[in-house]
Parts: structure tokens; C-alpha cells; sequence
């Protein structure tokens, strides 16, 4: 299971609660022994899925150490999933290598290709085409990891998501920030930037029971929004005169240098009837928001997003 940095801990609780065990966490991924509903309900916290083929020692730094690994890939390799169809690898490491990700992707797709019989679209010098079937290697320090993916596209593509905004944000993690929100049916739960919807949608999918308002002041935002979802109502709006008295406030101020509204005391003042705001902010908002009166506990995560290090907060009364 691969993952957004930051969100390791929450994808293994949505897993531990769907009856999954989480067997290793490290960073973006987690090892996981879990039951046959991970591929009709897989988890929304989670940015992709693979299944596990084979599991070695990570070679090293060398080209010639990477090369004997392939030689035990041959001996080891057991296709969770027989499948006909051309397919691509693709690699990550951690540390310095003296060889790069397409060295491993050729010599791992050469390996499955002799054992498949199907054919290896190498991502050296050409995008592979459509459809296909992905492999993912990952050699993290202590271990090489081999899985393919059990589904057309990575789970973080939502098909639901036909219009976006700037700064919209990952779905994984505004699966999260609803994860969080431990959202009750009946509630209500308002959204006062909006954009193109991506939080009160996920949280939607999550607590279909809740009652969904989201509010922006710009007409593009909603426009997109309404194009996402038409189970939610969009509406215009001031975030910092929020016409709803809601249960839930969750949402994604512009915290990019290039967007960012800077302090966001008066915001928060205009919430504070709210009994949980869950909040991904930038790293200079994130003290107004752990030491404002009207929330007594704070809980944040610190996620690594586009080269970006926003914080996710939960504000409790
Ligand atoms: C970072 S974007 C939200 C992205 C959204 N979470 C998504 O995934 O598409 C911030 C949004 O806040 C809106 N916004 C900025 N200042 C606002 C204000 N004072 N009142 C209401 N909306 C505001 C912008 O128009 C923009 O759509």
C-alpha cells in the first residue's frame, strides 16, 4: 500500500477498522495482510494498492548486487494474478544507487516477462500504452518489494473528479481530514473554501448520512464543485462570515505562498461556535490555529504534499 507522507498512521487505522492487519508501516508504505474486500472496498486514505509477488532483501548500491536480486526474482516470483495483457514497471529507491529506477524497471520487467509470456513496455524512452497492467518495485533500504496493481489506475484518481481548481486538493488526504471528523449522520458539515469540492465529497462518500454545504467566494470554484457533485450544495460565500451554524468545519484555506490568505485569526473567530474543525494549513498558520481559545485539544500531522509541507490539524472543544 503506497501513501502520502504524513498519512501513514491514518491509513493503518482505516485499514485496522475495515478488518485488515497491518503487518509494517514506513514511509509511504505500509505491508499488509488483508482480506478479499480490499479490492471491492479499498481504502480512500490510501494513494495506491498493489499485490504482493515477491519480497528480497534490497540488493544495495550496486549495478552487479541489483543484477543477483533478479536472479533470486526468478526463483521467487509467484503472480498473485495471471493476466495476459502488456504491462509496465515502475521503480523508486531510497539512497544513493549506482545504477537509476530504469535499470531496475528493465531488469524486473525482463523477469516477469519470461515468467508471464506477455509483453514488457520498458518507460526508458517512451510513455507504455494503454490499457496495460502495472508492477510497482520498491527498494527501500531493507527490502525490495514487488506487487502489481489489481486496478485500471492508482486509487488517489477519483472518478468523480472531472474538474479541478488551483490548490485543489489530493483526495487521499481529504479522506483523511473526513477520517478525522468522525462524522455523524445528521450532522452538519460546511466547507468555507470550498473549491472544487474534493473534501465534502470524500467526507460524503464516507458518512453519507451528514447534511454537506460548501461555500466560496469565487463563482469558478463553485462551478466546478456543482460539476463533482450535485448531491452537495454549493453556495457563494465570505469564509469569514459563514452563514451556516455547522457541526463540522472542514476545509483547505489557500495555503500555497502563491494563494495564501496569511492570518487566519479572523476566520477562526467567525468558527468558533463549531465543535470540530479539521483544517490543512501551511506551516506559519498552524500555531493560530493549536492556540486559539475556542478548541481546548489539537491534534496535527505533518504531511509532505508537492514538495510542500502543510499541516493537517483537528481542532475538539
Ligand atoms: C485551496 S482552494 C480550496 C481547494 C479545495 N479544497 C479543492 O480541493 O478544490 C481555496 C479556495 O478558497 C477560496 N477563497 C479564498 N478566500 C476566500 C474567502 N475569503 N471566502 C471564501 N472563499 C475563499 C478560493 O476561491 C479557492 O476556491
Amino acid at each position: 500500500m503506497r501513501t502520502v507522507t504524513g498519512l501513514e498512521q491514518l491509513v493503518a487505522a482505516e485499514l485496522t477498522t475495515a478488518g485488515h492487519h497491518v503487518i509494517s508501516i514506513s514511509k509511504r508504505q505500509l505491508v499488509v495482510d488483508a482480506t478479499a474486500s480490499i479490492l471491492t472496498d479499498p481504502p480512500r486514505t490510501a494513494d495506491d494498492l498493489f499485490l504482493l509477488a515477491a519480497q528480497l532483501d534490497d540488493p544495495g548500491h550496486t549495478k552487479s548486487a541489483l543484477q543477483s536480486v533478479t536472479k533470486q526474482l526468478r526463483r521467487s516470483l509467484q503472480i498473485p494474478w495471471p493476466h495476459r495483457q502488456p504491462f509496465a514497471v515502475s521503480a523508486s529507491y531510497v539512497g544513493r544507487r549506482t545504477f537509476n529506477r530504469y535499470d531496475v524497471e528493465d531488469l524486473v520487467g525482463a523477469v516477469i516477462a519470461d515468467h508471464t509470456g506477455t509483453t514488457y513496455h520498458s518507460r526508458r524512452t517512451t510513455k507504455p500504452p494503454e490499457p496495460r497492467i502495472d508492477w510497482r518495485v520498491i527498494l527501500d533500504g531493507t527490502s525490495v518489494h514487488l506487487g502489481i496493481r489489481p486496478f485500471p489506475a492508482p486509487l488517489h484518481r477519483r472518478t468523480w473528479r472531472r474538474h479541478t481548481v488551483p490548490g485543489s486538493l489530493h483526495p487521499p488526504v481529504a479522506a483523511a481530514m473526513a477520517q478525522l471528523a468522525a462524522i455523524k449522520p445528521g450532522q452538519v458539515v460546511l466547507d468555507p473554501f470550498c473549491g472544487a469540492g474534493t473534501i465534502l465529497v470524500e467526507a460524503q462518500q464516507l458518512e453519507p448520512g451528514a447534511q454537506y454545504v460548501g461555500t466560496d467566494h469565487a463563482e469558478a470554484s463553485l462551478r466546478a464543485a456543482q460539476r463533482n457533485a450535485t448531491s452537495i450544495r454549493w453556495q457563494l460565500g465570505d469564509a469569514q462570515r459563514p452563514q451556516i451554524a455547522a457541526d463540522r468545519i472542514l476545509t483547505n484555506p489557500p495555503w500555497d505562498v502563491r494563494l495564501s490568505i496569511g492570518d487566519l485569526t479572523p476566520y477562526l473567530n467567525s468558527w468558533h461556535d463549531t465543535d470540530t474543525v479539521v483544517a490543512i494549513v501551511n506551516e506559519h498558520q498552524v500555531a493560530t490555529l493549536t492556540r486559539h481559545r475556542a478548541w481546548t485539544s489539537a491534534e496535527v500531522h505533518e504531511l509532505s504534499l508537492a514538495g510542500l509541507h502543510p499541516r493537517l490539524v483537528v481542532l475538539r472543544r
